[in-house]
């Protein structure tokens, strides 16, 4: 067969992305750190990848040498606001010096400014239930931005909080542990508020400012198509779960079944939309499921597996999560996209099988600008500590050492080019030469 090229359009945005509690080490003042001590993890974070030891310059030297033109980060509220009246400028200049680190790499920067931790000043307050942490969160983010927007114009207020809300107060996974839909609820709603605070602060704070979320787009498919209570309970979880903050953000209601909140200030508070897309679950009907709307979910009996089992390589799904992600009628930012892979035998497939889902997506003139990879070291992986691994590098948590995986190479590639050919499919993943560039 001649070789075949997708290409990408000039410009477009390749990156990985990390998070500062997976990354930094010896984050000992928050949420996370107390539940990790409490026993609810497999391991503790402890040193992670060792970046606010100086480490994050030799995994930029990595990014950059292999063609990876942005970066998304995010910073440590309880490094930079250590107490409720207290700034830590030092903290400040570190986050400073590591996104000069970036440009100086000639790469974009993108920062999330809450990625599922919070101090432990604000966790006494009651967290997010609390009606004080909208403003608490917008005074941070003033602050933050403030001092570091010389170097950034890319802002994700928060990190997917569909999977906060669920996992801390739905499945009780996450902290505070949770199971109580009503509580959910609340924080979810104070989180579209404290949305709506950064936006504009952010906006009063820098002028060219482009800010969103990174929403997680879960595709959640009817068990048995034909069967009507699995099909109800497919649309409940996924109007919750998917919508409810980018409706919120878009039209300032939030809606959680028969409930409607109405936050006229959320409206419009999204300059682009962040789109992170890991599988598709099958739902099926289960009146013992009561606490998720009656739906269990489940992997397709064929579906290709990551080596835990936590990721189903769902390309499809990917592409109906660019198409609804569309539908908000901005530009999209694929904010994270992997799958935990130890052995690196699937991730090749798996990176490009949605690299390919991208292109198509850019091919019907969806704005699509750019693609962070979920990520670029191995980094803590929250209750499930270290069994599971989503970096291009991998790390040894006890020497520190980074190595080279195969998708490292195949994803430099991919950047150095701008694009997919078929010569990397046979090269990185010949199992997949069928699925994207058929005879
Ligand atoms: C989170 C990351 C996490 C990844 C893989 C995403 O939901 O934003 O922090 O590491 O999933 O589980």
């Amino acid at each position: 067969m001649a070789k075949a090229t997708i290409q990408f359009p000039r410009g477009f945005l390749w990156g990985t992305a990390t998070a500062a509690h997976q990354v930094e080490g010896n984050n000992t003042n928050n949420n996370w750190y107390a539940w990790e001590e409490a026993g609810h993890t497999e391991h503790k974070s402890a040193l992670t990848c060792d970046w606010w030891g100086g480490r994050w310059k030799e995994d930029f030297d990595r990014a950059a040498e292999t063609g990876q033109s942005a970066h998304r980060l995010s910073v440590e509220w309880s490094r930079i606001q250590p107490e409720r009246d207290r700034w830590d400028e030092n903290a400040l200049e570190r986050y400073r010096e590591m996104l000069r680190g970036l440009r100086e790499r000639n790469m974009t920067a993108m920062v999330t400014l809450h990625h599922f931790t919070e101090p432990l000043w604000l966790t006494e307050l009651g967290g997010w239930e609390s009606d004080e942490a909208p403003l608490l969160f917008a005074d941070f983010v003033r602050k933050t931005v403030s001092a570091l927007k010389e170097y950034a114009n890319l802002w994700v207020t928060i990190n997917e909080p569909n999977v906060y809300g669920f996992m801390g107060y739905v499945a009780g996974i996450f902290p505070p542990g949770k199971k109580d839909l009503r509580v959910a609820f609340k924080v979810m709603t104070n989180m579209v508020r404290g949305h709506a605070l950064a936006y504009r602060a952010i906006h009063e704070v820098q002028h060219e400012a482009r800010v969103g979320m990174a929403h997680q787009y879960r595709s959640l498919v009817p068990k048995n198509r034909k069967s009507m209570l699995d099909r109800w309970a497919a649309k409940a979880q996924s109007s919750i779960f998917n919508n409810l903050f980018p409706r919120a953000v878009t039209d300032g209601k939030v809606k959680f079944l028969w409930n409607t909140v109405n936050i006229p200030e959320a409206a419009g508070t999204q300059d682009f939309m962040g789109l992170n897309y890991y599988s598709r679950d099958t739902v099926s009907f289960d009146l013992k499921m009561s606490g998720q709307l009656f739906g269990r979910l489940s992997y397709d009996e064929n579906a290709d597996l990551s080596g835990t089992g936590f990721i189903a390589n769902e390309p499809d799904g990917f592409f109906e999560g660019l198409r609804w992600a569309n539908r908000f009628g901005k530009d999209i930012i694929v904010t994270e996209n992997g799958v935990e892979d130890a052995s690196d035998e699937m991730r090749p497939r798996y990176l490009a099988q949605h690299i390919q889902q991208v292109w198509r997506a850019v091919n019907f003139n969806w704005p699509v600008k750019g693609y962070f990879h979920w990520s670029l070291v191995d980094n803590f992986e929250w209750e499930r500590g270290w069994t599971q691994r989503f970096g291009l590098w991998e790390l040894d948590v006890e020497t520190q050492k980074r190595r080279k995986r195969k998708s490292a190479d195949f994803y430099e590639e991919v950047c150095k080019t701008n694009s997919l050919s078929s010569e990397m499919v046979k090269k990185y993943c010949p199992e997949a030469m069928g699925k994207i560039f058929p005879d």
